[in-house]
């Protein structure tokens, strides 16, 4: 008996070229040769494993700051399920997210941009999901930041994410997205994945019942782990 599990192949169209030029990250990161398959492992498969004790649940919290006063911005909560390729809870799967204050700036030293920092917004945080593949984020809305040398080309708010699933094999890296922004259809990020319906599952659902009355709006993000209706990865 073996715990190996197998993974349908993606949809044609719903993943991201390996090389998209006006994503430019792409240009130096994509492969220059023909891939070759490797044999997969049990390494690969099976592991690695979390669980509800590898967490605090005041890690979900990006808002109340290490100093005690709250982050500044929109209040949000960014609430979902993980699921797998065949719709099964994932459960105790590890996701971590990072994201830009509300002025769009990152609290890392390779942002240099001159907009305002927030000293009580890390812009880290992480869960493991619950036995229904259940996470919750408390957060305030990242702003839109321009990217260095683009000619005035602005990255939509959007947070990062990254997840484990069962086991390396559906390791995913994707991003969030907010409905209706305007710079959503001018992202080359978002725009790099040429199926529609693929791109709409990077971007929230407004969902005032996940939300928090007369504190915090509600969005809605469901994570699909590989297969045919897999969330787009995109780094
Ligand atoms: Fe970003």
């Amino acid at each position: 008996m073996t715990d190996e599990i197998e993974y349908q192949e993606y949809e044609p169209g719903t993943q991201p070229p390996y090389l998209t030029p006006r994503y430019k990250s792409t240009v130096i990161r994509s492969p220059k040769k023909p891939q070759y398959k490797l044999p997969r492992t049990l390494t690969e498969t099976t592991g690695p494993l979390f669980s509800q004790d590898d967490v605090t649940a005041a890690e979900c919290d990006l808002v109340t700051g290490a100093n005690g006063a709250p982050a500044i911005g929109q209040l949000m909560i960014m609430d979902g399920v993980v699921t797998d390729e065949d719709g099964r809870p994932a459960a105790n799967t590890l996701i971590e997210i990072w994201q830009a204050n509300s002025a769009g700036k990152y609290a890392h030293v390779m942002d240099t941009r001159d907009a305002p920092g927030d000293p009580n917004f890390i812009g880290a945080g992480r869960a493991v999901t619950d036995e229904d593949g259940h996470y919750r984020f408390t957060t305030i809305k990242p702003g839109a930041y321009p990217v260095p040398n683009s000619g005035n080309y602005w990255r939509p708010p959007h947070i990062h994410i990254s997840l484990y699933g069962h086991s390396f094999m559906s390791r995913m890296i994707t991003q969030s997205y907010f409905p209706g922004d305007p710079l959503n259809d001018e992202d080359h990020i978002l725009q790099g994945i040429p199926d529609a319906a693929a791109r709409d599952r990077l971007v929230m659902k407004l969902d005032p019942s996940v939300g928090v009355d007369e504190h915090a709006l509600g969005f809605r993000h469901n994570l699909v782990l590989r297969g045919r209706r897999a969330t787009p990865m995109v780094g």
